[in-house]
């Protein structure tokens, strides 16, 4: 390629003398004009798969990175370069800060946390010469066994697409872009190169794509990755209705929009679409865009269109605007931030008689092979392989000022050894990107008797590793493992003896099981997968020195059948399909053959998560939004006020207990009877108070659209929204309405929008 490259640039200077020609933001049409068909298809695909090392790395820029566009130096075009980046920049031979998951992000309903996370995170790629930011992941987690999860953030498309335009704001206020993916409705990693999300209109509009519209209106990123899955029989990265009409004519991008990696069939049909740059690139894909062009069935403006944008692109890229990178990031202040982050996003389910916080130095009994093995984030294009810092437990609960059991810590650490061999044989066939082997669990029966008179507590951490290429299934990762059941069992009935309570702490990357076995803990507290001070980030938590401030950015459910979704996900093993394989490949169009590998009915249509628990009064285990505190909050004074396109909900909220601690206040709208079938109760807004101490209070204002209240409507193609009475209720989470006000909308809304995406699914059974 490079050698028709320099071909074609020699041929062009010549025959168009454009020798002085360089690319300005006043000359981007002029500078298309010079360029050579082959310079266009160039710039459009990628550096190529011929560059990769086979861990999807490239190893030119920077070793490891994802990715680049191939530069033109005699126009002045410069590369840009990509690196995956949900949780921190993945690049090799460079210490980079592992930042929280996106689930944590989601859980602490704190938006300008994530800007501040978002930026500090920009400012590292600027470091080390990075263009764009891979990331942040934001597809709706659909279902609770989706792999992927870690990287996303809610069931809700209002909480996701508020958590990703924050990061996204934060990472280009830095002068990197963004990339948020997978554009759309990729909610499973099972046959994903293949699968057809087979999904109706309605449900696509309120749930899989509003998400990323809110995200796209309120922060304009400067890129978007489309996914690899199908959607209605259509490859999302051929589909002009999505990355053309809705993406940017209806809600205004103006980015440019990233193939996944090796996504897509035809070069000259994601060109069509609006698919701007293909990554990773190959001879095929530039082959089959010069082909088309020369035959007619690719026509000049729409290559161009897509050249275009990929050079709007380039000249907002630190490469263009010079300034070299300094290869030196504030890693201590990342870390600290880090730290100070997670706790905002770890979840307290229960904690019984005051469990916790515990008393700093107290001795305790730390346990599970977790607590020796911490996850610190995921696997996959979500992972950071060098990280500054990985704070184990151990090191981060001494830290704290507790001391922890010895015979115990000698007992895991002797028996990790031997489960790290046994583990590390094992993973020797495991693909990079998918979940490891972990060590089993052991129940040292004499030992923890001994504790349980001797030390103060026991903390038990139990964890799951989320990866990309691999669903979790529900035996082996859903519920809890005999061994771990043993573990909980032996040490409450030990511990409860001596009237002693039993810590649980869950380091996973998605929501598990917990009613099954919670009467079992005093205190079940997750901690997700928290970034690299995760030992420290728990440490502080545990002790008191913040309260933990994270809400349910999905619903518990009571067991995993409840999920609405569960009668249309994969619930087989990847491996059933080919070894470890996640890619049941099976070319251009898809097939029906097998359901959830094949193509998945979206059968629940926008009963997804808490949507379906509350409409229908399906009991949860912990309702969308729930979480407690070491303090308690009083919330009064609400107040909507009518700002035209917007309303204006206020509500004061007091500390009343006797702990300094943050409140996060739920908007939900109860929609008034008749007109569409809608859910009960659907999340509006919400706002998260500073820290207040105990008896200080604060006025939260949270902003809400009007046209957050319509639904869409398939056969008018519109948003609606009808007059009559809202109930708007002021909540601590979905199932706890706390302080409600109707407000009476006078008139009907209706925003017609473009009728396409039009094929209705046809539920293939
Ligand atoms: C993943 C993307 C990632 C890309 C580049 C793909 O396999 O799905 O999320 O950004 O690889 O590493």
């Amino acid at each position: 390629m490079k050698k028709i490259l320099l071909l074609a640039a020699a041929w062009t200077a010549c025959v168009c003398g454009a020798q002085d020609l360089k690319l300005a933001p006043d000359n981007v049409d002029k500078v298309i004009k010079a360029m050579t068909p082959e310079e266009k298809a160039g710039v459009i695909v990628g550096k190529g798969s011929g560059a990769f090392d086979g861990r999807g790395h490239i190893n030119d820029y920077l070793p490891g990175c994802a990715g680049a566009t191939n530069p033109i130096d005699r126009l002045g075009i410069p590369p840009l370069v990509y690196a995956d980046g949900p949780s921190g920049l993945r690049v090799d031979n460079k210490l980079c800060t592992r930042f929280p998951n996106g689930m944590l992000e989601a859980a602490t309903w704190n938006t300008q946390l994530l800007e501040t996370i978002g930026e500090a995170e920009g400012r590292e790629f600027r470091a080390r010469g990075i263009d764009v930011v891979l990331g942040p992941g934001m597809n709706i987690q659909r279902n609770p066994l989706c792999g992927r999860n870690f990287e996303y953030f809610s069931e809700d498309p209002l909480l996701s697409g508020l958590s990703a335009a924050a990061l996204v704001r934060g990472i280009q206020r830095a002068g990197v872009g963004a990339c948020p993916k997978h554009f759309a409705a990729n909610n499973q990693e099972l046959n994903r190169l293949s699968n057809d999300s087979r999904v109706s209109r309605r449900a696509l509009r309120e749930i899989y794509l509003r998400n990323f519209e809110i995200m796209v209106k309120s922060s304009q990123p400067w890129f978007i990755m489309s996914s690899y899955n199908f959607l209605n029989g259509v490859t999302t990265s051929q589909n002009r209705d999505l990355l053309t009409t809705i993406l940017r004519h209806e809600w205004g991008f103006s980015g440019a929009v990233i193939s996944d990696w090796g996504g897509g069939y035809s070069g000259a049909q994601m060109v069509k679409a609006g698919n701007d740059n293909i990554q990773q690139g190959s001879k095929e894909r530039y082959n089959d865009i010069l082909n088309k062009l020369k035959d007619g069935s690719l026509s000049a403006a729409d290559l161009d269109a897509c050249v275009k944008r990929m050079l709007e692109a380039a000249l907002r890229a630190i490469r263009y605007k010079g300034g070299s990178p300094t290869d030196n990031p504030p890693l201590e202040e990342n870390a600290s931030l880090v730290r100070e982050a997670a706790p905002e996003g770890f979840v307290l389910l229960e904690n019984h008689d005051n469990a916790l916080p515990l008393k700093k130095d107290d001795r305790v009994a730390l346990m599970g092979t977790t607590s020796y093995d911490f996850i610190h984030g995921g696997t996959g294009s979500g992972t950071v392989n060098n990280p500054f810092r990985s704070v184990c437990m151990p090191e981060g609960l001494t830290d704290a000022g507790f001391k922890l059991d010895e015979a115990m810590h000698r007992f895991y650490t002797d028996f990790m050894q031997s489960e790290r061999r046994r583990c590390e044989n094992f993973n020797k066939n495991v693909p990079w990107c998918c979940e490891h082997e972990r060590a089993m669990e052991a129940v040292p029966t004499d030992l923890i008797t001994k504790a349980a008179k001797e030390d103060k507590a026991a903390v038990i951490t139990l964890g799951r590793v989320f990866g990309e290429g691999v669903d979790r299934d529900w035996y082996h990762s859903y519920m809890l493992s005999n061994g771990e059941i043993a573990l909980l069992k032996a040490t409450a009935e030990a511990f409860h003896k001596e009237g002693k309570p039993v810590i649980v702490v869950l380091n996973v990357g998605g929501i598990i099981d917990v009613a099954s076995w919670r009467n079992l803990a005093d205190a079940i507290l997750i901690c997700w997968q928290p970034g690299e001070e995760g030992g420290h980030s728990v440490g502080d938590v545990l002790a008191g020195n913040v309260s933990p401030s994270g809400r349910m950015p999905v619903t518990i459910p009571m067991q995993y059948s409840d999920d609405p979704s569960a009668p249309n996900f994969p619930q087989v093993k990847a491996d059933k399909y080919q070894n470890y394989s996640f890619y049941r490949h099976v070319g251009a169009t898809p097939q029906y053959k097998v359901p959830c590998v094949d193509y998945t009915n979206y059968e629940e249509g926008i009963y997804v998560g808490y949507r379906h628990y509350v409409t229908r009064g399906v009991k949860t285990a912990y309702p969308f939004g729930y979480g407690l505190s070491y303090t308690t909050f009083d919330y009064r004074d609400m107040k909507i006020k009518d700002r035209g396109d917007r309303l204006e909900i206020g509500v004061t909220v007091k500390n009343t207990g006797k702990r300094a601690g943050k409140e996060v206040v739920q908007i939900y709208c109860d929609a008034p009877e008749g007109g569409m079938d809608k859910p009960l109760r659907e999340l509006k807004g919400y706002a998260k108070t500073r820290l207040l101490k105990p008896g200080q209070e604060e006025k939260l204002t949270i902003v809400i659209s009007k046209e957050w209240l319509t639904s869409f409507d398939e056969d008018k193609s519109a948003w609606i929204a009808c007059r009559g009475e809202y109930a708007f209720v002021a909540a601590r989470d979905a199932d706890t309405p706390v302080l409600q006000m109707s407000y009476k909308l006078n008139k009907d809304i209706k925003l017609k929008v473009y009728d396409v995406l039009g094929i209705e699914p046809v539920f293939v059974n």
